[in-house]
């Protein structure tokens, strides 16, 4: 005979499974996935996460303008952004994807200024202390790609990042939202304190 929990447990498998056919993929579902061989898996719905902020033509080397204008917008999963908010610094398993987008001027009725169109290119940060020497890795997923080896340790990514970002090799100090609670929590990292004193921006 089947015990109340059972039956309890049975109907809830039954309603599950009912669920899942209806939502082929739940939005925001898989955050941080990798292939058997150690690639990660193209984050899919990264565009239903928390927006951080978009760059417009930034550059990190002096002179040198481009010959086209480029915005780049970064998202972040919601469960580290959350954590974000409580702590001032990321949780394990943070995935922060920063996606390139050609700027047009020239469509509709736009006279002036830039809009963003294409993707030029996909580049992701991803904490994962257990995987990764340095606790983060990075990735790229340019051309379309699904899956993407991990960005190797000697790449300027890591280099930058490390000397340069606010809070733990990411670059708050240009998310408008989270600075404020970085400072507040006081997460800033030794080198971007004294890079802003040096500079003084702090
Ligand atoms: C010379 C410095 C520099 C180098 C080299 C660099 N980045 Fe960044 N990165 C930045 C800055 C500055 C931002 C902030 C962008 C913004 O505010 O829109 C950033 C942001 C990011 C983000 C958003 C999340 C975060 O960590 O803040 C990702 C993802 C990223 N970079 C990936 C890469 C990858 C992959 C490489 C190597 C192929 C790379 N970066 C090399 C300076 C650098």
């Amino acid at each position: 005979m089947m015990t109340t929990a059972k039956a309890f447990v049975f109907v809830a498998m039954i309603l599950v499974s009912m669920i899942s056919d209806v939502v082929p993929d739940a939005p925001r579902g898989v955050v941080l996935e990798y292939t058997s061989d150690g690639q990660m898996k193209f984050p899919e719905h990264y565009r239903e996460w928390v927006y951080l902020t978009s760059g417009f033509d930034m550059s990190y080397n002096p002179g040198g303008a481009s010959d086209h204008h480029m915005f780049d917008n970064v998202f972040v999963n919601p469960e580290a952004y959350k954590a974000f908010v409580e702590t001032g610094t990321w949780p394990d398993k943070t995935v922060m994807v920063l996606e390139v987008r050609e700027a047009q001027g020239k469509g509709s009725i736009n006279q002036r200024g830039n809009f963003q169109s294409g993707v030029m290119g996909v580049e992701v940060h991803v904490r994962d202390a257990a995987r990764f020497a340095g606790k983060w890795g990075f990735f790229g997923f340019d051309d379309g790609k699904k899956t993407s080896e991990v960005i190797p340790q000697t790449a300027s990514c890591y280099a930058c990042h490390t000397a340069h970002a606010a809070v733990d090799t990411t670059f708050v100090q240009f998310y408008p939202t989270l600075l404020p609670i970085a400072k507040g929590k006081r997460t800033l990292s030794e080198a971007y304190l004294k890079e802003a004193e040096a500079k003084g921006t702090e």
